[in-house]
Parts: structure tokens; sequence; C-alpha cells
């Protein structure tokens, strides 16, 4: 046997210990091994990232990596990331205020920008996003901008599997501009401690990305558990359980003037929502100066929901009077929806209302499909109720509904 062969790399006073044994087997496994350096770990990490010799990157089980500047790891190649142990995000506010990567859609920051094709994300570690101190900061200061904890960004042929995200600061995972996109038995926690809450911790925001799967996962959080946002099509949610979020959500869409928002061809099933403001929704601005876009061939189907305030929901008047919605109605098209196999109970925070589908008059909503909403309020509020306006709707349940073409 030949001594182990130990490559430190000297790079900002950090070093990263590369190792196997024997040496040639080092390069053949081509494994290199990160371990804690006391202080910053991302030139570490980001070295090891673009060392073409490191097809695999570990990071042991009790390592924690400590995470003080922010990593572009974009234009990657055939990269395995084995997270066993920890990547957490320093709680340094006003570092990453300053310095956190940033997107225009929506204001959104980044600790960490993770892309390039043939990538694996898995291992059964955890990203730790120290997200407590960011709730409280945001809760006295609402101009906060607080980072994204993952953004997969151009990404394709990417999967992230059995991996941890605790305490994300804001949104958990952003796809944007991806391409055959896959997460897979995730865990999420976004849960405040104190009396702050974890506010915008949406589980999934997909933006501008083609071909994306999320299925088996677990999320606890406070905001949307998956959101569709302009441009995301092709998109399977399946067996997620979500807990405290305000569910799964297309858009909200249409909102800057001159846009142009799809979302298409998109199957949200076998989803467990509990103790959520909504179950499944689609939300399109309406009113003077705002974008336009498409909704189209949208499938919710197997959903049981537990405690839900709005277990199904349409609003193409997002964020709109109705005066305004009927003077400006939407330009985002609804067409081809299909609410099926609905079931549950609602909160009760709309009495016996539990389901409500609300289009922008002149024929804007069409081909909007119910069938199997068994969804009931607490008994107090008697029978269930179901509401709409300016929908053509159709399935077994569209009786339940009444007629929806008033205009008021
Ligand atoms: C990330 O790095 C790539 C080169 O690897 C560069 O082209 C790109 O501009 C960088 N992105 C940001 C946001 O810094
Ligand atoms: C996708 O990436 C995986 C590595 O995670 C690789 O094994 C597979 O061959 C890639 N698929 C394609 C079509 O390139
Ligand atoms: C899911 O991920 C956890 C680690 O977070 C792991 O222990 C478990 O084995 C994974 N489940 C499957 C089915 O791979
Ligand atoms: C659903 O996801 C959970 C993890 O949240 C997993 O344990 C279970 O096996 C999955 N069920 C199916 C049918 O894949
Ligand atoms: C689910 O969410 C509710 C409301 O946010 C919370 O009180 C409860 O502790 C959560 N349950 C679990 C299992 O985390
Ligand atoms: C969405 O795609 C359409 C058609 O390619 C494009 O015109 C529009 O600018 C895109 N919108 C966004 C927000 O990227
Ligand atoms: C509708 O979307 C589903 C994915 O949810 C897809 O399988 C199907 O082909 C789409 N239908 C049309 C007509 O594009």
């Amino acid at each position: 046997m030949r001594p182990a062969l130990v490559r430190v790399y000297a790079l900002a006073a950090t070093v990263y210990t590369a190792f196997a044994s024997p040496a040639l087997e080092h390069r053949a496994s081509g494994i290199c091994t990160l371990s804690a350096s006391g202080s910053d770990d991302a030139p570490a990490f980001l070295a090891s990232a673009s060392d073409a010799s490191c097809s695999t990157i570990t990071i042991p089980s009790g390592t924690t990596l400590s995470i003080r500047s922010k990593m572009n790891m974009t234009g990657l190649t055939g990269k395995h990331i084995n997270l066993q142990g920890t990547i957490k995000f320093n709680p340094d506010l006003d570092y990453w205020t300053d310095n956190a990567f940033t997107f225009d859609f929506q204001d959104q920051t980044a600790f960490w920008l993770l892309g390039g094709k043939n990538l694996l994300l898995d291992g059964g570690g955890t990203l730790d996003g120290s997200g407590q101190a960011w709730y409280d900061e945001f809760a006295k200061d609402d101009s906060v901008v607080r980072p994204i904890l993952l953004t997969l960004f151009q990404a394709t042929n990417v999967t992230v599997q059995n991996i941890n995200m605790i305490n994300g600061p804001e949104w958990i995972n952003f796809v944007n501009e991806g391409q055959d996109v896959t997460f897979r038995n995730i865990t999420i926690s976004a849960v405040s401690t104190s009396k702050n809450a974890a506010k915008n911790t949406d589980g999934w925001d997909i933006f501008r990305s083609d071909n994306v799967v999320i299925e088996d996962s677990t999320i606890n959080n406070g905001d949307d558990c998956v959101s569709f946002k302009p441009n995301s099509t092709n998109i399977l949610v399946s067996n997620l359980s979500c807990n405290g979020s305000h569910g799964i959500s297309v858009g909200s869409l249409g909102q800057y003037a001159g846009e142009y928002d799809i979302v298409q061809n998109v199957l949200a099933t076998n989803i467990r929502m509990s103790n959520a403001q909504n179950g499944a929704r689609i939300k399109a601005w309406a009113g003077k100066n705002v974008g336009s876009g498409i909704v189209k061939n949208i499938t919710f189907t197997g959903f049981v929901e537990t405690n839900v305030d709005n277990p199904v929901v349409i609003d193409q008047c997002y964020e709109t009077s109705d005066s305004d919605c009927a003077k400006y109605p939407s330009n985002t098209y609804i067409q081809d929806i299909w609410f099926d196999d609905i079931s549950g109970t609602s909160s009760g925070k709309e009495k016996a209302v539990v389901a409500s589908l609300s289009c922008s008059p002149d024929g804007r909503c069409s081909n909007v499909n119910v069938n199997g909403i068994t969804v009931t309020p607490p008994s107090k509020y008697g029978d269930a109720s179901f509401e709409c306006q300016n929908v053509e709707l159709s399935g077994d349940d569209a009786s339940l509904f009444g007629t929806c073409d008033t205009t008021d």
C-alpha cells in the first residue's frame, strides 16, 4: 500500500484536503473530500468544484462547512456533490445584503448559484440557511432582502435528492432557467423559533424552466409549498406532504407590464396539504398596466387537505379591486384546468366556502373542470359551499357551483 495522498489547497488562507488511499485510487475514483477550516469554507468548496480531477466532492458526515462568502458554482459538468454533512450559510446579514447574487425577478438574491449539466447533489446531509436571524431582522425592517437557500441557475439534467433543507431565510429552492431537473426525497423545514414568522419561505419557485420534477418530499414552511412562476412548463409535482404553507400555486402571473408569462402542462398529484392558507391555487393579475400570459393544461389531482383556508382557488383578479377587474380584465388567460379528487377539510376561515373560482369577465377562464371535490368545512358552517364568477365550468361537480357567468 502506498501512503494516502493528501492534497492541500492553500487559497485565501483556507485549505481543502482531498485524500484517498491508496494514491492511484484517488485519481481513478476522483473523490475529493472537504473538511471544515474554521473560517470561510466557500473558497475551498469552489476550488473543488472547478477542479476537473474532482468528479465527486464529499462533505463527510459530521463536517459542517461554514459558508461566509457567495458561491458562483455555475457551468459545471458531471459533478456529484455528496453532502453527508452540513453546508451552513453564516448569518452575517450585512455581508449578504451587500454581496449576495441578485435577480431582477421579484428582487430575489441568492447565497449560492449551482448550475451546469449532469449534476447530482445528494448524500443525506443538510443545507442550513441560518434563517432565524433573518426572520427576526425582517420583522423589524421589511426592506431587508433575504437570500434564497439553493438556486439552480442554468441547470440541465440535475438531480437533488435525499437532502434536508433547514432555516432558509426566504425561498428555499429557486429553479431559474433550468431543464430536466429533479428533486426527490427532500425535507424542508423553515420554522421560526421566535414570534417572528418565517415569511416568504416558498419550498420551490420554478421560473423559465422546462421539465422539472418534484417528488416524495416533506415541507414545513411559511409560504407556497411549490410555486410555478413565469415560464414553467412540463412540471410534475408528486407525493408531497406540505404543512403550514400557502399551497401549490400557479403564479402569480401577468404582473409586469410588457411581459408574457406562460405556465403550461403541470400535473400536481398525491399531495397532502395541512394547516395551509391554500390548497390548489391559480392566481393572475388584472388591472391597469399589468402583463399578460397563458395558464394552460394544469391538473391538480389527489389532494388530501386538512385545515386549509382556501382548498381550491382561481383568482384572476389577484391584487385587483372588483371594479378594476371588471374594467381591466386580466390578460392572463386560463384554459384547460382540472381540479380532480380533492378531499379533506377546510379551516372555516371562509366559513362554508371550500372552492372559489373567480375570473375576469369576457371568457378569460375556459374549460375549467371540477370532479370529486369533497372537502368539508367545520360542521358549525353546515354544508360546503362553492363560489364562482365568469368561468366556464365542466365536470361532475360543476352543478355544485351553480351559474358562474355573472360579472359583478
Ligand atoms: C458566474 O461565473 C460565470 C463563469 O464561470 C460567469 O460567466 C458569470 O457571469 C458568473 N455569474 C455571476 C452572477 O457572477
Ligand atoms: C444526467 O446526469 C447524470 C449524472 O447525474 C448522468 O449519469 C446521466 O448520464 C445524465 N443524462 C444525460 C442524458 O446526459
Ligand atoms: C431520503 O433521504 C434520507 C436522508 O435525508 C435518507 O435517510 C433516506 O434513506 C432517503 N430515502 C430514500 C427512499 O432514499
Ligand atoms: C412518498 O414520499 C415519502 C417521503 O416523503 C416516501 O416515504 C414514500 O415512500 C413516498 N411514496 C411513494 C408512493 O413513493
Ligand atoms: C404544521 O404547521 C402548523 C401550523 O404552522 C404547526 O403548528 C405545526 O407544528 C406543524 N406540524 C409539524 C408536524 O411540523
Ligand atoms: C416567456 O416565454 C415567452 C415565449 O418564449 C417569451 O416571449 C417571454 O418573454 C417569456 N417570459 C419570461 C418572463 O421569461
Ligand atoms: C398536459 O400536461 C400533461 C402533463 O401534466 C402532459 O402529459 C400532457 O401531454 C399535456 N397535454 C397536452 C395536450 O399537451
